[in-house]
């Protein structure tokens, strides 16, 4: 970001695993933060001091015409929306309000407020489905194979719709992992595997475990939204490592990390999640002058330490 500039910000989902993140990082480089969030998922204690916080719901259009009439944000990133492939198939309708609506919502109110420049977060491991190459580019054809999938690729396309000169970037996420991440909301194949083996029980893998992803840490991704957020950046990039990992495979070295033989239940493959998922980052380093700098071994290693040492740590003071 240009470092004479600084910005004020209203960041939706900032008491999310991602966007709280983005939040401090945001204040670390000296703009000003306010964090919209609902706290459905989100927590009080992941947001650094000095963000200003609003509790609403994206849904809520009048709420957030509100806000934004007293803070006047020159950047909206917008990181709100209900995340779990899973539940996104037993409340398609739920997905589809929030996520689609709440970000239409969410453009609208930026758009009449003045708002410059507009970061939306999508999902590359959600939107493009089974793709027809690997890795896939942001222009490959999207064809979600889930609910979730299906929102965050409908309400990208409504933010290429609007009028007006709002600086619009979409950022699609491949699985970003990392610490912070919360195993008991059933997001993150990391946070949960470890989770579970801490418990003694045996995680669960849907399918042989051949199935690839894209596993990006959240710092890289932090990154990329402080690149986004640089005036006269706009377009769609594929955040992720352009590698990927068996589940099989980051299973195993958990296990080796917290040095236990358990094997993985293996049950049926489900529908929902496509086999292979590998974002081409290309775009991204050309454009935003971005790359993922955290190699995976030591990204896992440092999240599954941290795992530990909560999970001991609670343990202690019960
Ligand atoms: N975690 C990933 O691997 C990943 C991958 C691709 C894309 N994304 C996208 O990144 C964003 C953040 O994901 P995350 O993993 O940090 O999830 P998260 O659940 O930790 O964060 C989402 C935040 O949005 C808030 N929220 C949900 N519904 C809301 C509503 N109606 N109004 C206001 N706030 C609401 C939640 O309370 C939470 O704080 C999401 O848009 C998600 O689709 C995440």
């Amino acid at each position: 970001m240009d470092s004479h500039r600084i910005e004020k910000i209203l960041l939706t989902g900032g008491a999310g695993f991602i966007g709280s993140q983005v939040a401090r990082a945001y204040l670390q480089a000296g703009h000003e933060v306010i964090v919209v969030d609902d706290f459905s998922q989100g927590k009080r204690e992941r947001l650094p001091a000095g963000v200003r916080v609003y509790k609403a719901n994206i849904c809520d259009q009048d709420r957030l015409d509100d806000i934004f009439s007293r803070e006047y944000p020159s950047i909206v990133n917008h990181h709100a929306a209900l995340v779990s492939v899973r539940e996104s198939c037993e409340q398609p309708e739920l997905y589809w309000q929030v996520n689609l609506q709440g970000t239409v919502n969410v453009l609208e109110t930026a758009s009449t407020a003045g708002v410059r420049k507009l970061i939306y977060a999508s999902s590359g491991g959600a939107i493009y489905g089974e793709a027809e190459v690997l890795p896939i580019p942001e222009n490959a054809s999207a064809n979600p194979i889930s609910p979730y999938g299906e929102s965050k690729l409908a309400a990208e396309k409504m933010l290429w719709r609007r009028d007006g000169n709002l600086e619009t970037v979409v950022l699609r996420y491949g699985n970003v992992y990392g610490p912070g991440q919360d195993a008991l909301q059933n997001n993150g194949v990391i946070a949960i595997f470890s989770h579970t083996l801490l418990h003694g029980k045996q995680p669960l893998i849907f399918g042989d475990g051949s199935q690839t992803r894209d596993f990006v840490h959240v710092r890289d991704v932090v990154d990329a939204n402080l690149a986004a957020s640089k005036p006269g950046v706009e377009g769609i990039y594929n955040i992720g490592t352009g590698k990927g990992r068996s589940l099989l495979d980051v299973y195993l070295k958990i296990a080796r990390n917290l040095k236990v033989a358990t094997l993985p239940l293996f049950l049926p493959h489900n529908n929902f999640e496509v086999e292979h998922n590998v974002l081409d980052v290309q775009r991204a380093r050309e454009r935003l002058g971005w790359k993922p700098c955290i190699p995976f071994h030591m990204g896992l290693w440092e999240t599954v330490q941290i795992i530990v040492s909560n999970h001991y740590q609670k343990y202690a003071s019960v």
